[in-house]
């Protein structure tokens, strides 16, 4: 595929994420919400509207553009992140993605067979090229948008992303989504030879993914292994985690003559934090169930932390968001440590926004993290 030039360096007027992820001293906690653009923001719902449908959105890099730019209008977060959606891999590897609506995602072909296996082959990177297009037209406007105060709140970074290769193949196997994931968990204890092969490919197109993401823009990739947590221990290690590590080394960690942080989110992976932190991530994601004091110990911040909200503590009212917000903050602690090393926090949800969330109690989010975070810094002498 041609190499389109690297959008002209704009200085960064907000680098606090970067400098999180890679456990830099900042002067408050930075944040960013997974799915944050989405159906809990009238504007979405008008501009999906406008678009037809969820792929209508992600697969024209104008409405993309505008989307993942819209809760930055609103708040000032501290990243945007690409708006597209794990799925567009095996999308692009024939499997035929469709969202109806009301419903979740669905394949028309699922990979349920040796043959179908045999036949999966990465992807030419040509069929995503929606996505590196929107990737450089993020950047663009990024770097010229300005917020509701005229501000240029919009030169953030921008989080690239791709579902981790046990979380496409979950949804690969099975068809859609799953409660119990029967067919793909059939595949692998009957069949761990057709598992691996899948994972095999699935791990080279994720890695070929992301890095094209990274030369199109990207500034920071995440890696969403949101269904790792329901693996039993040594099914984790074989058939996700290994498979993470693969794509982890296989990317490029440097652009525009920065480090590219790359970000590794296991749900339900608490109790794997220590093999998760050594996967060459610079920042694990956690969920809600993991106390952030207690992981960084266990870690020994090694690795920066991001997390973790119960997303459904913003159905509450402002105050207690705000009291809950604190209290994540709180649980991580000082990033400064006694020996002089620092540890390094994203504050986020512990999974995706609720699309009954009000955009109201984000707001109550985005100040309490910042105040907060700002407040109990030790005042640089
Ligand atoms: O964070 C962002 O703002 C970026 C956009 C983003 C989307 N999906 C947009 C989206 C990201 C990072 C994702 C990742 C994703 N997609 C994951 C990993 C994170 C997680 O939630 O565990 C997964 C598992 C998917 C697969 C997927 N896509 C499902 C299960 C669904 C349907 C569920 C739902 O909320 O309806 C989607 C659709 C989807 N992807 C929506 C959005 C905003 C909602 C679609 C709509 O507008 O109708």
């Amino acid at each position: 595929m041609p190499r389109m030039p690297a959008v002209e360096a704009a200085p960064l007027a907000n680098d606090t994420f970067l400098r999180a992820c890679l456990r830099e001293p900042t002067a408050y906690t930075p944040l960013w919400l997974m799915r944050q653009a989405g159906r809990y923001l009238p504007e979405y719902n008008a501009t999906r509207a406008r678009a037809g449908s969820f792929m209508g959105l992600a697969t024209s890099p104008d409405f993309a553009t505008e989307v993942t730019l819209q809760p930055l209008e609103r708040w000032p977060l501290d990243a945007a992140i690409l708006f597209s959606d794990i799925l567009t891999v095996p999308d692009a590897m024939g499997l035929g993605l469709s969202f109806a609506a009301g419903e979740g995602p669905r394949f028309a072909h699922p990979v349920r067979d040796e043959a179908a296996v045999r036949r999966l082959e990465v992807p030419d990177m040509e069929r995503l090229r929606y996505v590196f297009d929107a990737v450089r037209s993020i950047r663009k406007a990024l770097a010229t948008s300005k917020d509701a105060n005229g501000r240029p709140a919009g030169r953030v970074p921008l989080i690239g992303f791709s579902g981790s290769p046990w979380t496409l193949a979950c949804y690969m196997v099975e068809g859609a989504g799953s409660d119990d994931y029967r067919l793909v968990k059939t595949m692998l204890y009957a069949r761990p030879d057709l598992m691996h092969r899948l994972l095999d490919v699935n791990a080279q197109a994720v890695a070929a993914y992301l890095n094209a993401q990274i030369d199109a823009g990207a500034q920071a990739v995440m890696l969403f292994d949101s269904w790792g947590g329901v693996l039993a221990d040594a099914a984790f290690h074989d058939f996700s985690l290994r498979y993470t590590r693969a794509v982890v080394a296989a990317l490029k960690r440097e652009a525009e003559g920065r480090r590219v942080p790359c970000i590794v989110f296991t749900k339900g992976g608490g109790g794997w934090l220590e093999d998760i932190a050594a996967c060459g991530a610079d920042v694990v994601g956690l969920d809600w169930t993991t106390d952030l004091g207690r992981a960084r110990k266990r870690i020994d911040d090694r690795v920066a932390l991001q997390g973790n909200l119960d997303p459904a503590v913003l159905f509450a009212p402002p105050d207690t968001v705000a009291r809950e917000a604190r209290a994540v903050l709180d649980s991580f602690g000082p990033a400064a440590r006694p020996d002089g090393r620092h540890g390094g926090h994203v504050f986020n949800l512990g999974h995706g926004i609720s699309q009954h969330t009000s955009p109201e109690h984000v707001a109550a989010l985005v100040e309490a993290v910042h105040g907060h975070s700002r407040a109990v810094r030790p005042r640089p002498r």
